[in-house]
């Protein structure tokens, strides 16, 4: 057996989304979002539901901080959703919404819960859709008056901030697969909204460090390993090159080090995109200094070369390895090189896992228990990951499981299950599953005691 024992200033936490949890979707006063509008247009989620109410996290956020609390979780991420404080994007703030994440964020101090506050995890305000959301540029000013107010507002009671979560998804699986809100298929309209999230989260941390404030900023991104299908094939190497650019470097480069892949938009021009605009100044203004780089990782992506599909032409391919109900394939070695990408490429002072976890097929049993071994078994293998990469040096600072609760996930409705914290959709009743105690157990130990790794089982 091997003690993995992690440094004594690790942080610890949860993580979950606003639409995704709250819930309360037409009340106090919020206005109407992307997702809002999305999800109620029959067949955009697989099994039919909605987020309308989801964990109701809108009015039982005092119980579930409790629940937090008794399970000994030091700090917990969590997202405002940007048309409950203010309704149009722009505009009219709405007190009600403000106080509402007042209360949360004052009820986690009482509870000497730190928290990690993301500013967009991808309901965009409905009205500002209507302005053109992301594609048009004046967006990355609707985003920072937003980001200023939140500063203003809540700033006092926020520990740490997060500008963007994702872009890639919201890029690519927006405006691109269309899986996502708001559900549109244009790969060029795909790279010009990515190049405003990028410019939007550098206007972002300008302005949070204009406002004296002394919390750390940082951003939320999803980097996954992309290695070729067969690496003897030159053509499945050079598709796996490009959808890592498209993956990874297409955010990770600009907000790292002010520079996009070349490369990438030199072939996607010959494939017939549009390249997005870019202006004299924006490359600088992607950039500034951050604190903390958030990572979130689920997976790794094998591809093959298909010279059918456009603009990149590869596609994924399964490899064999064991899956997740969502069908992801178990990865955790993979997240160890994805570690040791981020680090040697664009060296962030701080990186912090904000996401990592697994859907599995949960419920409670006769005896009142939800016995999740297969969680356990995912996150003791990708910790034991974030364990080698601090011995080798790596400034992995903080682990974060996706999600506290079971909760909406997307256009896959109320049907997968990543939570240690099971809820019934009928009763809302929730039930701590065994991962969630044993997620206790390692935060109280600082680690844990397991077999040592063991690599591709
Ligand atoms: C997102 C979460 C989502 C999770 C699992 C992440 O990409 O930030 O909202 O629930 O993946 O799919």
């Amino acid at each position: 057996m091997q003690n993995f024992q992690f440094p004594d200033d690790f942080v610890w936490g949860v993580a979950a989304g606003s639409y995704q949890v709250e819930g309360g979707w037409n009340e106090g006063g919020k206005g109407e979002s992307i997702w809002d509008r999305f999800v109620h247009i029959p067949g955009n989620i697989k099994d039919g539901t909605t987020a309308d109410v989801t964990c109701d996290f809108y009015h039982r956020y005092e119980e579930d901080i409790a629940l937090m609390k008794k399970l000994g979780y030091p700090s917990f991420l969590f997202t405002i959703s940007w048309p409950r404080v203010i309704p149009d994007g722009t505009g009219e703030l709405n007190r009600e919404g403000i106080d509402y994440y007042r209360k949360v964020l004052t009820c986690l101090r009482e509870n000497n819960i730190t928290s990690y506050v993301v500013l967009y995890h991808w309901d965009l305000p409905q009205k500002l859709q209507e302005r053109g959301g992301w594609m048009n540029r004046e967006s990355v000013g609707w985003f920072e008056n937003y980001a200023r107010i939140m500063y203003r507002e809540l700033g006092d009671l926020v520990d740490h901030w997060i500008t963007i979560l994702e872009p890639a998804v919201v890029s690519f699986e927006g405006y691109w697969s269309g899986l996502h809100a708001p559900g549109y298929h244009d790969y060029s309209a795909a790279l010009q909204v990515a190049h405003h999230l990028n410019l939007a989260h550098g206007a972002a941390v300008r302005a949070y460090r204009e406002t004296g404030l002394t919390g750390e900023i940082g951003v939320k991104i999803s980097m996954n390993m992309v290695y070729p299908a067969d690496p003897e094939n030159p053509d499945d190497v050079f598709a796996a090159k490009m959808l890592s650019y498209q993956a990874n470097d297409l955010f990770c480069g600009p907000i790292m080090k002010g520079e996009y892949p070349k490369e990438l938009f030199d072939y996607l021009e010959k494939q017939g995109v549009v390249l997005p605009d870019i202006r004299p100044g924006d490359m600088e203004a992607m950039c500034p200094e951050i604190d903390f780089f958030g990572l979130n990782n689920y997976f790794a992506q094998f591809v093959a070369y298909d010279a059918n599909v456009w603009p990149l032409p590869g596609k994924a391919v399964k490899t064999g390895r064991p899956r997740t109900p969502y069908n992801w394939e178990f990865c955790p070695d993979e997240f160890y090189d994805v570690l040791k990408l981020l680090n040697d490429t664009y060296h962030p002072k701080k990186i912090i896992i904000t996401e990592n976890g697994c859907a599995s097929n949960d419920w409670v049993n006769d005896e009142g228990r939800c016995e999740d071994a297969n969680r356990i078994y995912f996150i003791r293998s990708y910790l034991k990951r974030a364990h080698r990469a601090i011995q080798d040096g790596i400034p992995l600072a903080g682990y974060f499981v996706w999600s506290f609760w079971d909760n909406f996930e997307w256009q896959e409705g109320l049907s997968l299950q990543f939570g240690l914290i099971h809820v019934n959709f009928k009763t809302l009743e929730r039930t701590p599953k065994e991962s969630a105690y044993w997620y206790s157990d390692v935060i109280r130990n600082n680690g844990f005691t397991a077999l040592p790794e063991s690599p591709g089982k």
